[in-house]
């Protein structure tokens, strides 16, 4: 499938975002007409723009639904309630699940299980929170034009042969014929915040991958506050537009920490840094060793339960970027 028109300019500027959301605004108008549309919010980038676009086209006629999995980074679900549901005063149906996918994933510690496990749920509560929609006639996707060379027009999220058998929805899809950096310009003309817009990667499976082997609460809460540091401080660093994608990992080992005399078990933390143009080939950046050292201080004084903190080195292959 190619729907690309090779003749369209690359859209690099707010003015031709501006000339591209007009278009869209009058192109879904006429498709939807005043029926209602159905949005899963992932908080993603290319969710996120859509849904901008969408409000700004129909207004309430979207429905939104996010669903937080628990394994969200740290303010996460958050901002999508506050940008979606206050200042784009959006039709946004917010569900926290995280008490039924931690349940689910107890004692679960083979990686690709866990992957099934969060992305075969997240459908079953994406459809139960559907099913109780009436009067739905469109589903919205965040198909990017690199899904749609790949063949993969649908994105399992959001899988329409995941939805209940009683909906026929037909899709709406305004950002098909656009690249990622282009996205990203339509987000921004379309007023929303850098954090949204410039986002790194974020798996399907969020922290639940980060957290290995066995999920529990207290090792999550340490790596979803060891996380944020990180990025608070590779923001203050300048270091967020220069790295690709960067986080940490907490294994599900202990080790020996001492505390006023006393040896404690404690859990170290890595952090994981990565350069890439193809996510195939990765380098690991030099990071300035008084940045590495400061988010290390942080991290041990204000992350409860962590004794080490470590930068893994290994460049991608043979290390892939996540650890599980
Ligand atoms: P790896 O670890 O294979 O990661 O080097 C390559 C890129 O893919 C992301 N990744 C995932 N994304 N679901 C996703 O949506 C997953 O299960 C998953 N596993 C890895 C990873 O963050 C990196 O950007």
């Amino acid at each position: 499938m190619h729907i690309r028109d090779e003749n369209m300019p690359r859209i690099t500027t707010t003015e031709l975002a501006n000339e591209f959301i007009e278009k869209q605004v009058k192109e879904i108008r006429k498709q939807v007409g005043d029926k209602k549309v159905l949005l899963g919010l992932s908080g993603g980038v290319d969710s996120s723009v859509v849904a901008a676009l969408l409000i700004k086209a129909i207004g309430k006629q979207l429905v939104s639904v996010h669903v937080n999995h628990g394994l969200m980074r740290k303010n996460e679900s958050e901002e999508i309630v506050e940008v979606f549901g206050k200042q784009l005063d959006a039709n946004l149906i917010y569900v926290d699940a995280t008490d039924r996918f931690l349940k689910l994933l107890e004692d679960v510690s083979d990686p690709e299980t866990k992957r099934k496990i969060i992305g075969n749920e997240f459908v079953k509560v994406f459809d139960e929170e559907s099913a109780k929609l009436e009067d739905i006639s469109f589903l919205a996707q965040g198909t990017i034009y690199s899904d749609v060379i790949e063949s993969k027009g649908v994105k399992a999220h959001h899988n329409v042969g995941g939805l209940p058998k009683h909906m026929k929805l037909e899709l709406v899809e305004p950002v098909k014929s656009l690249y990622k950096d282009e996205v990203r310009v339509v987000g921004k003309a379309l007023g929303l915040p850098s954090s949204m817009v410039d986002r790194q990667p974020f798996p399907g499976p969020g922290l639940g991958i980060r957290c290995l082997g066995a999920i529990t609460k207290d090792r999550l809460h340490a790596l979803r506050e060891a996380d944020a540091i990180l990025r608070e401080e590779f923001d203050k660093a300048n270091l967020t537009d220069k790295v690709w994608q960067f986080f940490t990992v907490i294994p599900d080992i202990t080790s020996t920490g001492v505390k006023d005399g006393k040896r404690l078990d404690y859990w170290p933390v890595i952090i994981r840094a990565v350069n890439t143009v193809d996510a195939l080939h990765c380098t690991v950046p030099e990071i300035d060793y008084k940045v590495l050292k400061h988010i290390t201080d942080r991290i041990l004084s204000e992350v409860d339960g962590v004794c080490r903190v470590l930068y893994d080195l290994s460049p991608k292959p043979i290390a892939t970027i996540e650890w599980e």
